[in-house]
C-alpha cells in the first residue's frame, strides 16, 4: 500500500465521536464529500463511529475521503468483547484508524503500552493510523506537556520501523482544547509539533521526521483553521465539534493559505 504521507499534504480529519445514527452519518457524509469533490491538494478523512462506518463507506463511494474507525483492536479475532479488529474495519470499507485519542486515554483508562499495541497491530494489518497525543491542563501549567509528550510518543512508538512510519500521522489534541473552545494559540501549536517533529527526528532518521504529517486538534474552527495550517509544522486538522456541520468542516476542508 502507498504511504499515507506525499510531501506533508495537508490531511483534514473529522472525529464524529459518539455521534451520528446511520441516516445522520449518511446526510452528513454526503454533504462533506460535496464540499471536497474539487480538492485534490489536501487529504479528507472521516470517522464515524463503528455502526455507521458501511454507511459512510456507501456514501463516500468514487470521492477520495479516507474513511477511518475511531479505535482499533491489536488482535484479528477473539475473546476481545466490546473490541472491533482491524479486519472488521476494513470489511466496512475503513482503511485507517485513531489510536489513542485522549478521550480513550482520560476517560476509558487506555494506557501509553496498550495504545502501543494498538498501533502495532493496525500497522502489521496495513491500516493507516493516526496516533492521538496530548497534555492536560495540569501537566501543561506545571510545565511538564513536553516530558509526557515525549512518553507518549517514544512509548507510543515502540517498535514502530522507518518503513511503518510512513503509514503513520501523529496528531497533537492538548486536552485543555479539546471541546472547551479553547484552543491552543498559533504560537502553542507550532512550538509543540516543532518540539515532536524534533524527538521524532532524534528517534528516526531525520527525512522521517521530515516527512511526518503532524495534525493540531482541540477546537478547531472555520475562524481559526487558516492561521493554524498557516505554521510550518501544522500539517492537518483533527476535528470534533466543527466537524458534525457539513458547512463548518466544509469551510475547514476548503482553508485558506495565508
Ligand atoms: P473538538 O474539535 O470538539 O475540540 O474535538 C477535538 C478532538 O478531540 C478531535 O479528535
Amino acid at each position: 500500500m502507498m504511504g499515507f504521507y506525499m510531501q506533508r499534504r495537508p490531511l483534514m480529519a473529522g472525529n464524529w465521536k459518539m455521534h451520528t445514527t446511520r441516516g445522520e452519518a449518511r446526510t452528513l457524509a454526503s454533504a462533506v464529500a460535496a464540499a471536497c469533490a474539487k480538492e485534490s491538494d489536501r487529504d479528507v478523512l472521516l470517522a464515524p463511529p463503528f455502526t455507521a462506518l458501511s454507511a459512510v463507506s456507501q456514501a463516500i463511494a468514487g470521492s477520495a475521503i479516507i474513511l477511518s474507525g475511531q479505535n482499533v483492536c491489536w488482535q484479528e479475532q477473539g475473546a476481545f468483547t466490546g473490541e472491533i479488529s482491524p479486519g472488521m474495519l476494513k470489511d466496512a470499507g475503513a482503511r485507517a484508524a485513531i489510536v489513542g485519542h485522549s478521550e480513550r486515554r482520560q476517560i476509558f483508562g487506555e494506557s501509553d503500552a496498550l495504545i502501543n499495541q494498538r498501533v502495532a497491530g493496525a500497522l502489521r494489518s496495513d491500516l493507516l493510523v493516526i496516533l492521538c497525543v496530548g497534555e492536560t491542563l495540569d501537566e501543561r501549567e506545571a510545565g511538564k506537556a513536553f516530558n509526557v509528550l515525549e512518553n507518549q510518543v517514544r512509548i507510543g512508538l515502540t517498535g514502530v520501523t522507518a518503513e511503518n512510519m510512513t503509514r503513520l500521522v501523529l496528531a497533537y489534541e492538548p486536552v485543555w482544547a479539546i471541546g472547551t473552545g479553547r484552543t491552543a494559540t498559533k504560537e502553542q501549536a507550532q512550538e509543540t509539533h516543532a518540539f515532536i517533529r524534533g524527538l521524532l527526528s532524534q528517534l528516526y532518521e531525520k527525512n522521517v521526521a521530515d516527512q511526518l504529517r503532524i495534525l493540531y486538534g482541540g477546537s478547531v474552527k472555520p475562524t481559526n483553521v487558516d492561521e493554524l495550517m498557516a505554521q510550518p509544522d501544522i500539517d492537518g486538522v483533527l476535528v470534533g465539534g466543527a466537524a458534525l456541520d457539513a458547512a463548518s468542516f466544509g469551510r475547514i476542508i476548503n482553508f485558506e493559505q495565508e
